[in-house]
């Protein structure tokens, strides 16, 4: 099949294209099953080697190739050109700052990541035993969701709260939050509670519901940024201290 290709174009340093403008690209010969970072690939290697994009492992792991694709969030290498059509038009993430072509700044996003203390905490001394710091099965489940996010910022930059406001932490940062608040060994909850308490913490959320479809991984986006809400919420009214003695699952 042939497939056309309207891509998103900026380049800052280029004389006369210092503005962002569209480019199309034909390919042919294009099978069911070639991913949309593939082809990317082609249009670089075989059409116009000046094309920037972020990529790496190309098997939905690193998180790099996050872009807008057809209108949506999505990574390059998981997507297959069967589900877009022989049109494809490709652009940067929204809400952050473009640097060159499909290639977005992601500090700010770092910063409201590393803002929530994407850490584990626990001064405790190490188990005599030198075993690790156990968790059973339950307690793990509460998080488990939360583990698979991979950073690419898919859920975030969906988040039409995020484009209108960037101080906003946003979904990835809550996510990350919620793998360590409700994390049965960490110690720093109450940390992680008191930025996401703040105006431009959970409570920007509006929950639109546009980060949950976002997410490349299939985390349960909105539902992990509602229990973190409930956790704000009982803890204040109730006095209770520690968010892990709140039951939002099960
Ligand atoms: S290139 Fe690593 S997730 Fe797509």
């Amino acid at each position: 099949m042939e497939v056309t290709f309207r891509i998103r174009r900026y380049n800052p340093e280029e004389p006369g294209k210092n503005k962002p403008y569209w480019q199309e690209f034909t390919l042919k010969d294009v099978k069911e099953t070639d991913r949309v970072l593939e082809l990317l690939h082609r249009v670089k290697w075989e059409q116009d080697g000046t094309l920037g994009f972020r990529r790496s492992c190309s098997h939905g792991i690193c998180g790099s190739d996050a872009m807008r694709i057809n209108g949506r969030n999505a990574l390059a290498c998981k997507l297959l050109i069967r589900s877009c059509g022989p049109k494809v038009q490709v652009e940067p993430i929204l809400g952050l700052p473009v640097l060159k072509d499909l290639i977005v700044d992601m500090e700010p996003f770092f910063a409201h990541y590393r803002s929530v203390m994407p850490f584990f905490v626990n001064n405790d001394p190490v188990p005599a035993d030198g075993r690790e710091r156990l968790q059973d099965a339950e307690e793990q489940q509460i998080i488990n969701d939360t583990t698979n996010c991979i950073l690419c910022a898919c859920c975030t930059t969906s988040c039409p709260s995020f484009w209108a406001n960037g101080e906003y932490v946003g979904p990835a940062a809550m996510v990350q939050a919620h793998r360590f608040i409700f994390d049965t060994r960490d110690q720093a909850s109450q940390e992680r509670i008191a930025v996401l308490a703040e105006p431009d913490g959970v409570w920007r959320c509006r929950t639109i519901f546009n980060c949950t479809p976002a997410c490349p991984r299939g985390i349960e986006v909105t539902r992990a940024i509602g229990e973190v809400k409930l956790a704000i919420m009982r803890g204040t009214r109730e006095g209770i201290i520690n968010p892990k003695d709140i039951k939002v699952h099960g």
